[in-house]
């Protein structure tokens, strides 16, 4: 049952070749539609959306910029309906308006819509016949249509809930924040509800120099100029919402960078943000099951020379679906152990930077999870457990855990519960006065990423000890620096920059990149993991000029690919009005969801 060149999940497609075609491209055999589109209805009464036409009002009720991360759940029986969750990651106003010249020529309702277009959707949709494609339900009463933005109301939950960190002007108990920002990646829990990461916060504070001298340090760590009131590639938000003004609000940044739970099912109910799985630049969270029914979840902070953390929950998951079941599991994120990642290594004194694997054969070793806090308990000399969870960069520095190239998302194998991360890319890696090449970031100056695989002692996702090796280094396979588990790299296709990953049903790997750095577009790879296909990485699709291939994801039935085409055309100086990329709809560019499916109605990637 392994997946392999036999096995039943055999990836036998026909890989797509690289390109800079302004398209999504799919293999022979297969089809695809697009699914939403930024400003489509959401909820239900939102008005038709117009690039001249555009008011907050109405973004608050419409698909929102830069869908990232997504995936479906299924609504009622029959695999008929589900519900599509979408991530909006961040907007780009000068391929959302007409006439921009800088953000700070922007009117305060632009900057309020940008604010609507960020945060998350969920959206009713249906399937189109017996096919693998589908359509958003366009009638009725779509109850479970909903916008996130900016300003919607969200509690804190857990250790730090109600901090001196995190208490404003406007919330001056600390419990509740307004919006969700910067909606990178996420996933699906056992329990029904989607975890969404914030990831690169910073950017929305201004007024950083006007800030108390002892708040500086750790708003500098996560990566806030205290130096200047404007920092470059500010947006401005302050103009609209006095909230991103430091100067003002010191505390309003240690509110975002949370890992944010939303129950798709129930419309009406308040996201949370849990505290106790620490605050950094959350690409996103998975979650396994430990073998006693405790919680866990995989996060990676996505930045050069940060960490890879896991959280193990307190309570046990209760397996029934009764109202109280559910209840009780919407708990299991609020109290647990916060770990963080030190790898060791075998071969430490033979990595020189190049790729070349050690004589040993391997980029491996073993690892410890360093807990840091312990429910209400710091584990960290000196600091507070509202220091740690809130400031927990400072905390996982203060542990010596092992600087990783941009761990970006980190998934769980559900068939073996061996754990893949995506490291996307750190080209400081060996720079003068940087940390140098080591056995789990192998490569110096690494333009292309590389997959680490994590096996917990005893196949425990809850284990404090781990083994660890790099199957992949990606890259051209011409590339002497480039490895794929050993597979014959004459039939690899070339990767860069692997950042979203998802599992199929029968345990097979699906990439999807972020910055090609080989020359051609983003796209989206399958791998096998297991089984002699090992390595065998091939290209699936593309997207088009300017665009990221943000998330994939394949549902049980594994006849629909849903695929997230974020920022195409976002190329240095294209506008609205003179657009990179005229995808999709032939007009400019626009980011939108696509579904893939297979003309045949059979399995993807088969
Ligand atoms: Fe938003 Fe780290 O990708
Ligand atoms: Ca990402
Ligand atoms: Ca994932
Ligand atoms: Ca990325």
């Amino acid at each position: 049952a392994q997946p392999g060149p036999t096995g039943r999940g055999a990836l036998t497609f026909r890989a797509v070749p690289p390109n800079t075609l302004d398209a999504v491209v799919v293999p022979n055999g297969y089809d695809h539609a697009v699914l939403m589109t930024w400003g489509d209805p959401v909820e239900p009464g939102a008005p038709a959306w117009s690039v001249d036409r555009q008011s907050a009002a109405a973004q608050a009720r419409q698909f929102g910029f830069n869908n990232d991360w997504l995936a479906t759940a299924p609504l009622g029986r029959g695999g008929r309906r589900a519900l599509l969750v979408v991530n909006h990651e961040y907007t780009n106003e000068d391929l959302m308006f007409r006439g921009f010249t800088s953000v700070e020529a922007l009117s305060v309702e632009q900057l309020r819509i940008a604010m609507a277009a960020h945060g998350l959707s969920v959206v009713e949709i249906e399937r189109v016949g017996a096919t693998g494609q589908w359509r958003p339900v366009r009638t009725g009463p779509r109850r479970h249509n909903r916008r996130i933005t900016a300003r919607t109301p969200m509690r804190l939950t857990g250790p730090a809930a109600g901090s001196s960190l995190l208490r404003t002007a406007a919330d001056p108990r600390g419990v509740t924040v307004l919006g969700s920002l910067n909606n990178c990646a996420g996933g699906l829990t056992p329990w029904g509800t989607v975890l969404s990461g914030e990831e690169n916060f910073n950017q929305y504070f201004v007024g950083g120099d006007g800030v108390p001298a002892a708040a500086k340090p750790a708003l500098n760590r996560y990566g806030i100029t205290t130096t200047a009131r404007y920092p470059a590639g500010s947006r401005r938000w302050e103009r609209a919402d006095a909230r991103f003004d430091l100067a003002v609000n010191p505390n309003e940044a240690n509110r975002f960078g949370w890992i944010v739970e939303v129950d798709p099912y129930d419309a009406r109910s308040t996201p949370r943000k849990h505290t106790a799985l620490g605050r950094f630049k959350h690409e996103g969270a998975e979650i396994m099951l430990a073998p006693d029914g405790r919680i866990v979840a995989y996060m990676g902070d996505d930045e050069r020379f940060d960490y890879l953390y896991k959280f193990v929950s307190d309570k046990r998951i209760r397996r029934g679906d009764s109202a109280a079941d559910k209840a009780h599991n919407l708990t299991l994120l609020e109290s647990g152990t916060l770990y963080v990642a030190k790898f060791d290594a075998t071969s430490a004194g033979e990595i020189d930077g190049s790729g070349a694997l050690p004589s040993d054969g391997a980029f491996d070793g073993g690892g410890r999870w360093i807990p840091l806090a312990r429910g209400n308990r710091s584990l960290v000399a000196g600091m507070s457990v509202d220091a740690v969870l809130v400031h927990t960069r400072l905390a996982a520095d203060a542990v010596g855990a092992t600087k990783m190239d941009r761990p970006e998302d980190v998934q769980p194998n559900p068939r073996t519960g061996k754990v893949y991360v995506a490291l996307t890319n750190n080209t400081r890696r060996g720079a003068a006065g940087q940390p140098g090449p080591d056995e789990p970031n192998p490569r110096s100056d690494n333009r292309h990423g590389h997959i680490l695989e994590i096996v917990e002692a005893g196949g425990d996702s809850a284990a404090e000890t781990f083994g660890w090796s790099v199957p992949i280094v990606c890259g051209d396979p011409a590339d002497p620096s480039s490895y794929f588990a050993g597979f014959d790299k004459s039939q690899v296709s070339p990767i860069s920059c692997p950042d979203n990953l998802e599992f199929d049903v029968h345990g097979n790997l699906w990439i999807s990149t972020d910055g090609n750095a080989l020359g051609a577009n983003d796209g989206l790879f399958a791998v096998p993991v297991e089984g002699p296909g090992r390595g065998h990485v091939k290209q699936f699709l593309t997207v088009p000029r300017g665009a990221e291939q943000a998330s994939a994801y394949l549902p049980p039935d594994n006849r629909t690919a849903f695929v997230s085409v974020q920022h195409p055309g976002e190329i240095d100086g294209a506008t609205v009005d003179d657009p990179a990329s005229t995808w999709p709809h032939g007009t400019f560019a626009q980011p939108a969801v696509v579904t893939v499916w297979r003309l045949d109605g059979g399995e993807i990637g088969r």
